[in-house]
Order: C-alpha cells, then sequence, then structure tokens
C-alpha cells in the first residue's frame, strides 16, 4: 500500500514525471499525493494535496531530481499535513514511507524531549527526525539511515532523500523497491510498472539493503554492511501493457484480456505445471493459501485437487494460516496464490511456514516479488500488469494454473486443456454480450445481491459476491446453496435478487431446488447455466466446460460487478478505501 516514485536524471520536468510515476501507482493507495524536489535553481519545491492525483498539474519547476507518494493512510487521518513526503526540522531530509513503524510513539517522545517539532500525526515523520538526530553524531549519511532503520520496528519500506547532496537512500523489509535506470536517467519505485516507461531491465531490492542513488552512481549496501551488487532482471512485459489504450478503464482492459492470458498459460506453461504437479504428489500434507480474490481461487483449487486429482489439499485464508502452522513439517507443501507477490498476510503466513521447514511453492504474477524470491518453487501467471484494484485476470489464471496442474496429477492434461479452451470461447461471447449490461442496469438500485452455488461453484460464488461488492458497493454475498436453509433465507423478500450458479454437474438437482425455495419467497432468479429452466427469471447462457465453467461463471460476475460500477457513475479502477497491495497488517 502506498506508493513511491523517486527521480533523478537529464529532464528538467522531474515533478510532471514524478506526478506521472505517482498516477500508475495509484491503485496502491490514493488518500493523497504529495511531491518534494529540488529545483535547479537549488530551491525545494513541496507540494501535498488530499485526494487523487487525477490530472493534477505541477508549476514549472524546472528540476532534474525529487520524489513523491501517493498515500493510503494507517496513522494520521487523511490531511494534508500528514502526505508525504515528510521532512526533518531542518527541512534538508526528506522521507517518503510504505508501511508501519511499530514503535514511533515512543521514538517520537524521546526525540520531541530532544528539541524536534513534529508537524503530522504520523509515523512516518520521526524517520526524518531520527536521520537528522544521528548526523549530529556521526557524518556518515549512509550509517544513519542504516541505523535509524534497525531501530524502528514493523515492516517498512522507504526512500530518504537529501537534497542538498542530490542522493537517493533506499531500503526496506517488506513492501517492494524496484531500482531501474537508462542513460538519462534513474527511477526508484514500489512496482516496476512504474518504472517499465524508462527501462525493462530492474533490481528488486532485498530486505535490509540499502540502495544509495545519485545522478552520477548508484551503490549497493548488503545486510552484512558491505558492497553488494546491483543484479538486474528483465521484465517480461512492454510498455503498452501498463497503458489503459484504447479502453475506458483498466478494469474493462484486464477483464478483455482474460482469453488472451488463458491462451498464453494453455500454450507455455505445460513443461513447467508437469515438474511442479510431481512436487505436489510427494508433498505430505499441502495446503493453499491466499488472501481476497486469491483466497477464493484457493478453496476453488482445494475442489479442484480434490474433484480432479483425488488429493486433499487445505485452503486458508493467507491471515490466519500463521494459527494454523503447529502441524506443518518438512515434508508439508505451502501452496501460496498472490497476484502481487507482496501481500503481508500470505508472506507473513509463509515465513511461518518456513520456520517449519516447509516447503513453499508460488503462484504469483510479479516476477521479483517478495513471494517470488522466497519461494521453493514457483509459476509465473504471465498475465501481464494488473491494475485495476479489483483482481480478475489474475483470478481466471490462478483457476487454469489450478486446474491444469489438477490434470497433470490425473494424467489426463490434454482433456484440462481443452475443457480451457472452451471456457476462453465462453468468455469471449460473455465479454461481447450485451445482456449483462442491461441486467446492471436493472439491478443497480437493488441493497443486496445473494449469490448461490455448490461444489465448485461455491467458491465462484464468493468470489462473484466478492466482485459485486468492492466495485458496485452493493452488498453482496456468496454462500454453498446448501446453507440457504441455515439461515440466509430469513433475508429473502419479494424481488432480491438471487445469482444461482447452476451448471451441469453433480450438483445440478440441488442447486434448482435451493433455486425453486428462493422464488417461493419472492427472490428474482438469475439462473447462470447451460439449460434454461422456469425458476429462472433471467437466463445467463454458460455452457459446459467441466470444471472450467469456473472461469467464464466468474467472468459472469466481474462484468456485472463492473457494469454495476459504471452505471452508478463510480470508479471501477479504484473503489474508496481499498488498495490492491496490502502490504500493511
Ligand atoms: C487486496 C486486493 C484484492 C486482492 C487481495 C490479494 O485486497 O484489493 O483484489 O485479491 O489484495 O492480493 P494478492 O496480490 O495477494 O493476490
Amino acid at each position: 500500500m502506498c506508493g513511491i516514485f523517486a527521480y533523478t536524471g537529464e529532464s528538467r520536468e522531474s515533478g510532471r514525471l514524478i506526478v506521472n510515476g505517482l498516477r500508475s501507482l495509484e491503485y496502491r493507495g490514493y488518500d493523497s499525493w504529495g511531491v518534494a524536489l529540488k529545483k535547479n535553481n537549488g530551491q525545494i519545491y513541496l507540494k501535498k494535496a488530499v485526494g487523487k492525483i487525477g490530472q493534477a498539474i505541477l508549476p514549472d519547476t524546472n528540476s532534474s531530481i525529487g520524489f513523491g507518494h501517493t498515500r493510503w493512510a494507517t496513522h494520521g487521518g487523511v490531511t494534508e499535513k500528514n502526505s508525504h513526503p515528510h521532512h526533518d526540522c531542518q527541512k534538508k531530509i526528506f522521507v517518503v514511507h510504505n508501511g508501519i513503524v511499530e514503535n514511533f510513539a515512543h521514538i517520537k517522545n524521546v526525540l520531541s524531549k530532544s528539541g524536534h517539532h513534529f508537524i503530522s500525526d504520523t509515523d512516518t515523520e520521526i524517520i526524518a527526525h531520527l536521520i537528522e538526530q544521528k548526523l549530529k553524531k556521526q557524518k556518515s549519511r549512509s550509517q544513519a539511515v542504516l541505523k535509524t532503520f534497525n531501530q524502528i520496528t514493523g515492516m517498512n519500506a522507504l526512500i530518504v532523500f537529501f537534497p542538498d547532496y542530490e542522493e537517493f537512500y533506499a531500503i526496506k523489509n517488506g513492501s517492494p523497491i524496484v531500482f531501474g535506470k537508462n542513460k538519462k536517467e534513474k527511477i526508484i519505485a514500489s512496482d516496476a510498472s512504474a518504472i517499465i516507461p524508462y527501462t525493462k531491465k530492474v533490481y528488486f531490492l532485498e530486505d535490509n539493503e540499502l540502495l544509495i542513488v545519485t545522478g552520477k552512481e548508484e551503490k549497493l549496501i548488503d545486510k552484512q554492511n558491505k558492497n553488494g551488487t546491483i543484479r538486474y532482471l528483465n521484465l517480461s512485459y512492454d510498455k503498452q501493457d501498463v497503458e489503459v489504450g484504447s479502453y475506458p478503464n483498466f478494469m474493462f482492459k484486464e477483464i478483455s484480456e482474460q482469453p488472451k492470458v488463458l491462451r498464453d498459460i494453455i500454450n507455455t506453461q505445460r513443461g513447467n505445471l508437469g515438474k511442479t504437479s510431481q512436487i505436489i504428489r510427494k508433498a505430505r500434507g499441502s495446503y493453499l493459501i491466499g488472501c481476497g480474490t486469491a483466497y477464493y481461487a484457493a478453496i476453488s483449487g482445494s475442489y479442484l485437487f480434490a474433484k480432479i486429482a483425488k488429493r486433499h489439499i487445505d485452503a486458508t485464508i493467507g491471515s490466519e494460516f500463521g494459527y494454523l502452522t503447529d502441524f506443518l513439517t518438512e515434508k508439508s507443501l505451502v501452496i501460496a496464490l498472490s497476484q502481487s507477490g507482496e501481500t503481508i498476510d500470505t508472506i507473513s503466513g509463509i515465513k511461518k511456514a518456513r520456520e517449519k521447514k516447509a516447503k513453499i511453492m508460488a503462484i504469483t504474477n510479479v516476477l521479483g516479488s517478495t513471494l517470488y524470491r522466497i519461494s521453493d518453487y514457483r509459476i509465473l501467471l504471465q498475465a501481464g500488469p494488473e491494475k485495476c484494484v479489483l483482481a480478475t485476470k489474475s483470478f481466471t489464471a490462478k483457476i487454469a494454473v489450478l486446474y491444469l496442474l489438477s490434470h497433470c496429477l490425473n494424467g489426463s492434461y490434454d482433456q484440462g486443456v481443452n475443457q480451457i479452451k472452451k471456457a476462453i470461447g465462453e468468455t469471449e461471447r460473455l465479454i461481447k454480450s450485451t445482456q449483462i449490461k442491461e441486467l446492471a442496469n436493472r439491478l443497480k438500485n437493488s441493497q443486496h445481491i445473494y449469490v448461490l452455488g455448490r461444489g465448485v461453484s461455491y467458491p465462484t460464488a464468493l468470489e462473484s459476491a466478492l466482485k459485486i461488492k468492492e466495485v458496485s458497493y452493493i452488498h453482496a454475498e456468496g454462500f454453498a446453496s446448501g446453507e440457504l436453509k441455515h439461515g440466509v433465507i430469513a433475508l429473502i423478500k419479494k424481488g432480491t435478487p438471487v445469482i444461482v450458479y447452476n451448471p451441469t454437474d453433480e450438483t445440478y438437482k440441488d442447486t434448482l431446488s435451493s433455486a425453486y425455495e428462493m422464488k417461493a419467497r419472492g427472490a428474482y432468479i438469475i439462473g447462470i447455466a447451460e439449460k434454461n429452466s422456469p425458476v429462472f427469471d433471467e437466463f445467463i447462457q454458460v455452457n459446459d466446460c467441466q470444471e472450467a465453467v469456473i472461469i467464464p461463471n466468474v467472468v459472469v460476475a466481474q462484468l456485472l460487478g463492473y457494469y454495476l460500477a459504471v452505471s452508478k457513475g463510480y470508479d471501477p479502477d479504484k473503489p474508496r478505501n481499498l488498495a490492491k497491495s496490502v502490504t500493511v497488517k
């Protein structure tokens, strides 16, 4: 959460470039933003504002170095004074920060007694003052930054800017920091997608390394306080992949990209999935973990492995997994699902599993992410950057990978590929159809929408409800249709919309009965099925593709959520209070 972007280079418009960089990172948080530049006449320019960056344009500042931050508030309300960058008493040390300084109250108290004056309510501000305090005793800026970083507790990523020396110091022990350079300029950012307009060659900082960047050079001080080597990686996507292009927004772009992403998976992943499935075969006790949409992919995986591969693999929420690690052994396998590879609740669970010597397998979309680096085995989704806060293409990519892994274990890989091809066809048809848009117009004033499914369609119902509620702000709840009569039916009134996933599988008859029970209480039934039924008030056809039906079924809910949001005038890319990458607890 929070986006960081620092620039030094030949341009005299660093302000404009930093604002552009922050705009591309706004999916990480967009409560407020700020920029600190050193102008080429030596003066400092500091700008802070509440709200999204939108079309903000900075005045002509004639500057070639500076940095900025887009905030998702944790400590201190959403106000101008709490926006980053923060600075020391002398305005010589500026800091942008992502994370939580857990011991900030104590440090602030001590620094206040030493005469430091604080402007904001944030934890971040103490970092600038603590460096200032340390520099009173020792001259080395790098050692002052390192000692400060070692003194603060919690998971933090930060850049310190010394305008007088035109130097950046970047360090982290949680959230990502990425560095990239071309012949004319250097960038440090929270995400490689903000660097790709400049270069594809990037370096992902390791925890507790210090990166020092000036116009002339860059230097790495490793965890042992020795000179380290910057080892660059090549990004696998291009500049246009992080731009919205001719689409109205990123959400629709990413929904529309799903057929291509799925085709890429079936065309390129065979070898890797074959090998990886053998790791799963050999493990004694495997667990799928993830948060949000990734958790719903994990539950889907649990059903797929049970049904197709006849393997029992539990699914657990990332933030809960740490409480379940007592039974792990060195033979256990933890399969962590995470689009970003940075979700702190997933990473913390993984770290606990590591303590038990369990093996870790990452299924992630981000090369070089924390999860990618700390895992023993890796499957890269290669779905391209996902910028909309809502996960869409990363979900269906995960489903395709889990489905194909199950088929690998069952020795029926080609059968799996054939079903995914059918799922792609269904997805393409749904994206082109106008039916879901028209339905959204009719449902947009609903207060509640319920979604039900059984078997593999149960996690589909959960994910569908999440898609609808997080973007349209309509209360939506997914549940196993068998649970209907154990509570939820009490909420059904005349006209309550209920989405029923009713594929032609072993759940067909029972789910249909549930639909009738709700219809008898006045519900408006939206059936998503291969076959129409008199119980459906609205019928959205999704043709059979065995368990791969999860893919087009969830696409229906992605489109419904999208059109509901658009019809209500909401920004589908940045729903209120949500951030794409949750890197704080
Ligand atoms: C946030 C996002 C969700 C996402 C979840 C897990 O809550 O808003 O869309 O599903 O994090 O993210 P991950 O990157 O770990 O898949």
